[in-house]
Protein backbone atom coordinates (compact mmCIF):
# COMPACT_ATOMS: atom_id res chain seq x y z
CA UNK A 1 0.00 0.00 0.00
CA UNK A 2 1.33 3.37 -0.49
CA UNK A 3 2.13 6.27 1.62
CA UNK A 4 0.46 9.28 0.34
CA UNK A 5 2.14 12.25 1.22
CA UNK A 6 0.58 15.53 0.34
CA UNK A 7 0.89 19.77 1.19
CA UNK A 8 -1.21 22.02 1.83
CA UNK A 9 1.66 23.92 2.82
CA UNK A 10 3.17 26.57 0.07
CA UNK A 11 6.09 24.38 -0.91
CA UNK A 12 7.41 26.86 -3.67
CA UNK A 13 10.90 27.17 -1.22
CA UNK A 14 10.05 24.35 0.12
CA UNK A 15 13.40 22.41 0.73
CA UNK A 16 11.07 18.82 1.34
CA UNK A 17 12.44 15.88 -0.23
CA UNK A 18 8.76 14.47 -0.15
CA UNK A 19 10.47 10.91 -2.06
CA UNK A 20 12.61 10.51 0.77
CA UNK A 21 9.91 11.39 3.35
CA UNK A 22 7.74 8.57 1.68
CA UNK A 23 10.63 6.39 1.71
CA UNK A 24 11.10 6.26 5.10
CA UNK A 25 7.45 6.00 5.82
CA UNK A 26 7.53 3.28 4.23
CA UNK A 27 10.15 1.39 5.73
CA UNK A 28 8.95 2.66 9.47
CA UNK A 29 5.87 0.51 7.96
CA UNK A 30 7.76 -2.52 6.99
CA UNK A 31 9.40 -2.68 10.75
CA UNK A 32 6.19 -2.38 12.24
CA UNK A 33 5.45 -5.01 9.72
CA UNK A 34 2.24 -3.39 8.89
CA UNK A 35 3.37 -2.58 5.31
CA UNK A 36 -0.05 -4.02 3.93
CA UNK A 37 -1.73 -0.96 5.29
CA UNK A 38 -2.33 2.32 4.00
CA UNK A 39 -0.89 5.81 5.45
CA UNK A 40 -1.87 9.49 4.65
CA UNK A 41 0.90 12.44 5.85
CA UNK A 42 -0.51 15.73 4.72
CA UNK A 43 1.71 18.34 5.87
CA UNK A 44 0.30 22.37 6.47
CA UNK A 45 1.31 25.26 8.01
CA UNK A 46 0.68 26.53 12.04
CA UNK A 47 -2.61 28.26 10.98
CA UNK A 48 -4.36 25.00 9.67
CA UNK A 49 -3.05 23.08 12.27
CA UNK A 50 -3.73 25.21 15.17
CA UNK A 51 -7.70 25.02 14.05
CA UNK A 52 -7.30 21.04 14.16
CA UNK A 53 -6.11 21.22 17.28
CA UNK A 54 -8.89 23.34 18.30
CA UNK A 55 -11.27 21.78 16.64
CA UNK A 56 -10.45 17.96 17.66
CA UNK A 57 -8.36 18.52 20.91
CA UNK A 58 -10.20 21.48 22.27
CA UNK A 59 -6.12 22.95 22.40
CA UNK A 60 -5.00 26.44 21.91
CA UNK A 61 -2.21 26.94 19.30
CA UNK A 62 -0.29 24.91 16.72
CA UNK A 63 1.52 21.54 17.65
CA UNK A 64 3.89 19.66 15.80
CA UNK A 65 1.93 16.62 14.75
CA UNK A 66 -1.39 15.21 15.17
CA UNK A 67 -2.53 11.74 14.18
CA UNK A 68 -6.15 10.62 12.96
CA UNK A 69 -6.62 6.58 13.20
CA UNK A 70 -9.02 5.51 10.58
CA UNK A 71 -12.73 5.76 11.21
CA UNK A 72 -12.16 7.51 14.48
CA UNK A 73 -14.56 9.72 15.30
CA UNK A 74 -16.57 8.67 11.98
CA UNK A 75 -19.09 6.12 11.57
CA UNK A 76 -17.71 3.15 13.31
CA UNK A 77 -19.08 0.65 10.72
CA UNK A 78 -16.11 2.02 8.43
CA UNK A 79 -13.90 0.07 10.95
CA UNK A 80 -15.63 -3.05 9.75
CA UNK A 81 -14.96 -2.33 6.26
CA UNK A 82 -11.77 -4.72 5.05
CA UNK A 83 -9.48 -1.86 4.23
CA UNK A 84 -6.16 -1.55 5.49
CA UNK A 85 -6.19 1.97 6.25
CA UNK A 86 -4.13 3.41 9.40
CA UNK A 87 -5.14 6.73 9.40
CA UNK A 88 -3.86 10.55 8.54
CA UNK A 89 -1.02 12.57 9.90
CA UNK A 90 -0.64 15.73 10.04
CA UNK A 91 2.54 17.53 10.19
CA UNK A 92 2.85 21.51 10.67
CA UNK A 93 6.16 22.40 8.88
CA UNK A 94 6.16 25.91 10.93
CA UNK A 95 6.75 24.23 13.81
CA UNK A 96 8.97 21.43 12.17
CA UNK A 97 10.88 24.24 11.34
CA UNK A 98 11.41 25.86 14.88
CA UNK A 99 11.92 22.44 16.21
CA UNK A 100 14.81 21.49 13.75
CA UNK A 101 16.51 24.50 14.71
CA UNK A 102 16.05 24.29 18.03
CA UNK A 103 17.00 20.78 18.75
CA UNK A 104 19.55 20.77 15.71
CA UNK A 105 18.48 18.35 13.46
CA UNK A 106 18.13 18.93 9.66
CA UNK A 107 14.00 19.88 8.66
CA UNK A 108 14.23 15.98 7.04
CA UNK A 109 14.92 14.65 10.33
CA UNK A 110 12.51 16.42 12.23
CA UNK A 111 9.71 15.58 9.71
CA UNK A 112 11.08 11.96 10.26
CA UNK A 113 10.95 12.11 13.37
CA UNK A 114 7.35 13.42 13.73
CA UNK A 115 6.05 10.68 11.07
CA UNK A 116 7.55 8.27 13.33
CA UNK A 117 5.59 9.77 16.60
CA UNK A 118 2.38 10.34 14.76
CA UNK A 119 2.11 6.68 13.44
CA UNK A 120 3.07 5.35 16.99
CA UNK A 121 -0.24 7.43 18.15
CA UNK A 122 -2.11 5.57 15.05
CA UNK A 123 -0.74 2.12 16.47
CA UNK A 124 -2.42 3.02 19.90
CA UNK A 125 0.95 4.30 21.49
CA UNK A 126 0.04 7.35 23.92
CA UNK A 127 2.55 9.24 25.76
CA UNK A 128 0.33 11.23 27.57
CA UNK A 129 -1.53 8.40 29.61
CA UNK A 130 1.02 8.16 31.69
CA UNK A 131 4.62 8.31 32.67
CA UNK A 132 4.97 4.37 32.02
CA UNK A 133 3.56 4.94 28.31
CA UNK A 134 5.67 7.63 27.92
CA UNK A 135 8.71 5.69 28.42
CA UNK A 136 7.47 2.49 26.20
CA UNK A 137 6.45 5.15 23.54
CA UNK A 138 9.79 6.96 23.81
CA UNK A 139 11.74 3.43 23.48
CA UNK A 140 9.48 2.73 20.82
CA UNK A 141 10.32 5.88 19.10
CA UNK A 142 14.31 5.52 19.58
CA UNK A 143 14.04 2.00 18.06
CA UNK A 144 12.21 2.06 15.13
CA UNK A 145 14.59 5.26 14.12
CA UNK A 146 17.61 3.37 15.42
CA UNK A 147 16.41 0.44 12.90
CA UNK A 148 15.35 3.30 9.80
CA UNK A 149 19.01 4.33 10.03
CA UNK A 150 20.17 1.21 8.98
CA UNK A 151 16.81 -0.03 6.78
CA UNK A 152 17.97 -0.04 3.24
CA UNK A 153 16.00 1.63 0.37
CA UNK A 154 13.73 0.76 -1.99
CA UNK A 155 12.78 3.74 -3.72
CA UNK A 156 13.81 4.17 -7.02
CA UNK A 157 16.05 7.08 -8.34
CA UNK A 158 14.25 9.49 -10.65
CA UNK A 159 15.98 9.42 -14.23
CA UNK A 160 15.92 12.58 -16.30
CA UNK A 161 17.09 12.76 -20.08
CA UNK A 162 18.74 14.90 -21.50
CA UNK A 163 17.89 14.67 -24.72
CA UNK A 164 20.28 17.70 -26.18
CA UNK A 165 22.19 15.38 -28.89
CA UNK A 166 19.38 14.08 -30.71
CA UNK A 167 19.01 18.00 -31.86
CA UNK A 168 22.70 18.26 -32.23
CA UNK A 169 22.27 14.88 -35.09
CA UNK A 170 19.20 17.17 -36.53
CA UNK A 171 21.48 20.13 -36.48
CA UNK A 172 24.68 18.22 -38.30
CA UNK A 173 22.38 18.83 -41.30
CA UNK A 174 20.27 21.75 -40.31
CA UNK A 175 17.01 20.25 -41.23
CA UNK A 176 14.09 18.83 -38.84
CA UNK A 177 15.00 15.02 -38.21
CA UNK A 178 15.48 13.55 -35.66
CA UNK A 179 13.32 15.97 -33.29
CA UNK A 180 14.25 15.93 -29.86
CA UNK A 181 10.33 16.91 -28.56
CA UNK A 182 9.25 12.78 -30.09
CA UNK A 183 12.84 12.03 -28.31
CA UNK A 184 11.34 13.41 -25.30
CA UNK A 185 8.48 11.48 -25.40
CA UNK A 186 10.07 8.13 -26.42
CA UNK A 187 11.88 8.80 -23.56
CA UNK A 188 8.68 9.19 -21.37
CA UNK A 189 7.22 6.55 -22.45
CA UNK A 190 9.74 4.17 -21.76
CA UNK A 191 9.73 5.39 -18.10
CA UNK A 192 12.04 8.63 -17.62
CA UNK A 193 10.59 10.96 -14.67
CA UNK A 194 12.12 13.88 -16.60
CA UNK A 195 13.38 15.88 -19.76
CA UNK A 196 16.04 17.94 -19.45
CA UNK A 197 17.20 20.50 -22.66
CA UNK A 198 19.62 22.96 -22.58
CA UNK A 199 19.33 26.07 -24.35
CA UNK A 200 22.52 27.56 -25.24
CA UNK A 201 23.81 30.70 -26.28
CA UNK A 202 24.94 29.85 -29.81
CA UNK A 203 21.82 27.96 -30.21
CA UNK A 204 24.36 24.58 -31.43
CA UNK A 205 21.39 21.80 -30.43
CA UNK A 206 18.38 23.09 -28.77
CA UNK A 207 16.36 25.54 -30.49
CA UNK A 208 13.32 28.12 -29.50
CA UNK A 209 11.08 25.98 -30.68
CA UNK A 210 12.36 23.20 -29.09
CA UNK A 211 11.80 24.11 -25.67
CA UNK A 212 8.29 26.04 -26.72
CA UNK A 213 7.44 22.48 -28.13
CA UNK A 214 8.52 20.46 -24.91
CA UNK A 215 6.80 23.01 -22.46
CA UNK A 216 3.27 22.00 -24.30
CA UNK A 217 4.40 18.19 -24.55
CA UNK A 218 6.44 17.12 -22.26
CA UNK A 219 4.44 15.10 -19.30
CA UNK A 220 6.64 14.23 -16.47
CA UNK A 221 8.94 17.62 -15.80
CA UNK A 222 10.57 19.98 -18.00
CA UNK A 223 14.18 21.03 -16.78
CA UNK A 224 16.21 23.91 -18.69
CA UNK A 225 19.74 23.83 -18.42
CA UNK A 226 21.28 27.69 -18.95
CA UNK A 227 23.49 29.91 -18.00
CA UNK A 228 22.39 32.76 -16.29
CA UNK A 229 22.36 35.19 -19.00
CA UNK A 230 20.29 37.66 -19.94
CA UNK A 231 18.07 36.65 -23.13
CA UNK A 232 18.37 32.93 -21.67
CA UNK A 233 16.70 34.22 -18.85
CA UNK A 234 13.86 36.13 -19.96
CA UNK A 235 12.75 33.24 -22.06
CA UNK A 236 13.09 30.70 -19.24
CA UNK A 237 10.77 33.78 -17.22
CA UNK A 238 8.27 33.99 -19.86
CA UNK A 239 8.29 29.90 -20.86
CA UNK A 240 8.05 28.54 -17.04
CA UNK A 241 9.67 25.10 -16.95
CA UNK A 242 9.36 22.97 -14.16
CA UNK A 243 13.00 23.84 -12.93
CA UNK A 244 15.84 25.60 -14.39
CA UNK A 245 19.47 24.06 -14.25
CA UNK A 246 21.69 27.00 -14.21
CA UNK A 247 25.39 25.88 -15.44
CA UNK A 248 28.63 28.41 -16.55
CA UNK A 249 28.48 27.88 -20.29
CA UNK A 250 31.26 29.03 -22.59
CA UNK A 251 31.08 29.34 -26.07
CA UNK A 252 34.43 27.09 -26.80
CA UNK A 253 33.44 23.91 -24.58
CA UNK A 254 32.03 21.01 -26.34
CA UNK A 255 30.37 20.29 -23.40
CA UNK A 256 29.69 22.00 -19.84
CA UNK A 257 32.81 21.65 -18.15
CA UNK A 258 32.68 22.15 -14.47
CA UNK A 259 30.36 23.09 -12.31
CA UNK A 260 29.31 26.45 -11.53
CA UNK A 261 31.83 28.55 -9.45
CA UNK A 262 29.00 29.96 -6.26
CA UNK A 263 30.99 31.59 -4.15
CA UNK A 264 32.32 34.37 -6.54
CA UNK A 265 28.80 34.16 -8.05
CA UNK A 266 26.87 34.93 -5.39
CA UNK A 267 25.10 37.60 -5.82
CA UNK A 268 24.42 37.69 -9.55
CA UNK A 269 23.46 34.17 -8.76
CA UNK A 270 21.45 34.96 -6.22
CA UNK A 271 19.37 37.87 -8.33
CA UNK A 272 18.94 35.03 -10.62
CA UNK A 273 17.37 32.65 -8.57
CA UNK A 274 15.39 35.20 -7.03
CA UNK A 275 13.97 36.28 -10.39
CA UNK A 276 12.73 32.84 -11.09
CA UNK A 277 11.40 32.33 -7.27
CA UNK A 278 9.08 35.19 -8.42
CA UNK A 279 8.05 33.31 -11.23
CA UNK A 280 6.99 30.05 -9.36
CA UNK A 281 10.28 28.17 -10.98
CA UNK A 282 12.65 26.07 -8.58
CA UNK A 283 16.36 26.67 -9.61
CA UNK A 284 18.98 23.99 -9.45
CA UNK A 285 22.65 24.69 -9.44
CA UNK A 286 25.30 22.65 -11.44
CA UNK A 287 28.28 22.48 -8.71
CA UNK A 288 31.32 20.12 -8.42
CA UNK A 289 31.57 18.13 -5.35
CA UNK A 290 32.98 20.71 -2.97
CA UNK A 291 32.21 21.71 0.32
CA UNK A 292 32.02 25.29 -0.30
CA UNK A 293 30.08 25.41 -2.95
CA UNK A 294 26.87 23.51 -1.75
CA UNK A 295 27.15 25.96 1.58
CA UNK A 296 27.24 29.12 -0.92
CA UNK A 297 24.09 27.51 -2.78
CA UNK A 298 22.09 26.66 0.18
CA UNK A 299 22.93 30.09 1.40
CA UNK A 300 21.69 32.09 -1.61
CA UNK A 301 18.38 30.20 -1.51
CA UNK A 302 18.99 27.49 -4.20
CA UNK A 303 16.49 24.48 -3.95
CA UNK A 304 18.52 21.84 -5.52
CA UNK A 305 21.71 21.48 -6.44
CA UNK A 306 23.18 19.10 -9.00
CA UNK A 307 26.50 17.27 -7.93
CA UNK A 308 28.84 16.82 -11.09
CA UNK A 309 30.04 13.25 -11.49
CA UNK A 310 32.30 14.20 -14.22
CA UNK A 311 35.56 13.73 -12.39
CA UNK A 312 34.27 10.22 -11.15
CA UNK A 313 32.91 8.77 -14.72
CA UNK A 314 36.15 10.08 -16.02
CA UNK A 315 39.04 8.61 -13.49
CA UNK A 316 40.89 6.00 -15.15
CA UNK A 317 42.11 4.50 -12.02
CA UNK A 318 40.21 2.52 -9.59
CA UNK A 319 41.84 4.05 -7.23
CA UNK A 320 40.71 7.47 -8.07
CA UNK A 321 37.03 6.72 -8.82
CA UNK A 322 36.59 5.50 -5.64
CA UNK A 323 37.84 8.69 -4.03
CA UNK A 324 35.99 10.28 -6.39
CA UNK A 325 32.73 8.51 -5.40
CA UNK A 326 33.53 8.84 -1.91
CA UNK A 327 33.76 12.54 -2.21
CA UNK A 328 30.57 12.89 -4.18
CA UNK A 329 28.75 10.31 -0.86
CA UNK A 330 30.33 12.46 1.51
CA UNK A 331 28.87 16.19 -0.49
CA UNK A 332 25.24 14.33 -1.36
CA UNK A 333 25.17 13.86 2.04
CA UNK A 334 26.02 17.15 3.43
CA UNK A 335 24.06 18.86 0.95
CA UNK A 336 20.94 16.96 1.80
CA UNK A 337 22.02 17.40 5.93
CA UNK A 338 21.44 21.19 5.30
CA UNK A 339 18.49 21.01 3.30
CA UNK A 340 18.90 21.20 -0.43
CA UNK A 341 17.59 18.44 -2.68
CA UNK A 342 20.15 16.86 -4.42
CA UNK A 343 20.90 15.62 -7.89
CA UNK A 344 23.62 14.28 -9.59
CA UNK A 345 25.24 14.25 -13.36
CA UNK A 346 27.15 14.55 -16.06
CA UNK A 347 29.28 11.77 -17.85
CA UNK A 348 27.43 8.93 -16.59
CA UNK A 349 27.31 6.03 -18.34
CA UNK A 350 25.93 2.25 -18.18
CA UNK A 351 29.20 1.54 -16.07
CA UNK A 352 29.24 4.23 -13.44
CA UNK A 353 25.61 4.85 -13.24
CA UNK A 354 24.83 2.41 -10.50
CA UNK A 355 26.53 3.17 -7.79
CA UNK A 356 25.65 6.77 -7.61
CA UNK A 357 22.13 5.33 -8.06
CA UNK A 358 22.42 3.61 -5.04
CA UNK A 359 23.22 6.80 -3.37
CA UNK A 360 20.28 7.37 -0.63
CA UNK A 361 20.54 10.78 -0.58
CA UNK A 362 20.32 11.68 -4.73
CA UNK A 363 17.18 12.02 -5.54
CA UNK A 364 17.60 12.11 -9.90
CA UNK A 365 20.21 11.68 -11.82
CA UNK A 366 20.32 13.41 -15.44
CA UNK A 367 22.04 11.63 -18.31
CA UNK A 368 22.17 12.43 -21.97
CA UNK A 369 25.07 11.20 -23.74
CA UNK A 370 25.45 7.75 -23.16
CA UNK A 371 22.27 6.88 -23.71
CA UNK A 372 21.64 8.64 -27.20
CA UNK A 373 24.77 7.07 -28.24
CA UNK A 374 23.50 3.60 -27.00
CA UNK A 375 20.22 4.72 -28.98
CA UNK A 376 21.88 4.52 -32.36
CA UNK A 377 22.49 0.59 -32.18
CA UNK A 378 19.52 -0.44 -30.08
CA UNK A 379 16.49 2.21 -30.25
CA UNK A 380 15.97 5.37 -27.93
CA UNK A 381 12.95 2.97 -26.03
CA UNK A 382 15.61 0.60 -25.36
CA UNK A 383 18.46 2.72 -24.37
CA UNK A 384 16.34 4.29 -21.77
CA UNK A 385 15.01 0.77 -20.22
CA UNK A 386 18.50 -0.59 -20.03
CA UNK A 387 19.45 2.59 -17.81
CA UNK A 388 16.31 2.14 -15.98
CA UNK A 389 16.93 -0.90 -15.09
CA UNK A 390 20.69 -0.21 -13.76
CA UNK A 391 18.91 2.55 -11.48
CA UNK A 392 15.93 0.26 -10.39
CA UNK A 393 18.40 -2.67 -9.13
CA UNK A 394 21.04 -0.25 -7.83
CA UNK A 395 17.98 0.77 -5.70
CA UNK A 396 16.93 -2.84 -4.41
CA UNK A 397 20.58 -3.63 -3.46
CA UNK A 398 21.68 -0.41 -1.88
N1 LIG B 1 23.85 17.63 -16.13
C1 LIG B 1 24.34 18.78 -16.67
C2 LIG B 1 24.30 20.00 -15.83
C3 LIG B 1 24.87 18.81 -17.98
O1 LIG B 1 25.37 19.95 -18.47
C4 LIG B 1 24.84 17.63 -18.75
C5 LIG B 1 25.35 17.67 -20.17
O2 LIG B 1 24.54 18.43 -20.96
C6 LIG B 1 24.32 16.47 -18.16
C7 LIG B 1 23.87 16.49 -16.86
C8 LIG B 1 24.27 15.18 -18.91
O3 LIG B 1 25.57 14.76 -19.13
P1 LIG B 1 25.83 13.58 -20.15
O4 LIG B 1 25.31 14.02 -21.46
O5 LIG B 1 27.31 13.40 -20.09
O6 LIG B 1 25.07 12.40 -19.60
Amino acid sequence: MPVDLSFHYNCQDCRINSRLLQRRAGALLRECRIADHGLSILMVDDQEISWLNDHYRHKNGPTNVLSFPFADGADSSLSMLPVKELGDIVISVDTALREAKEFNQSLHDRLTWLITHGLLHLLGYDHELSDTDAIIMQDKEQELLTKLQHSRSTAMTHLAINVDHIATIRQARGGVEPDPVTAAAICEMAGATGIVVHLREDRRHIQDRDVRLLRQTVKTKLNLEMGANKEIISIALDLKPDMVTLVPEKRQELTTEGGLDVTSQKKMLAKTIDKMRKAGIPVSLFVDPDTRQIKAAHEIGATFVEIHTGRYCDATSEKSREQEFQTIAAIAEEAYQIGLRVYAGHGLSYQTTARIAALDTIEELSIGHAIIARAAFTGLDQAVRDMLAIVQEAGRIS
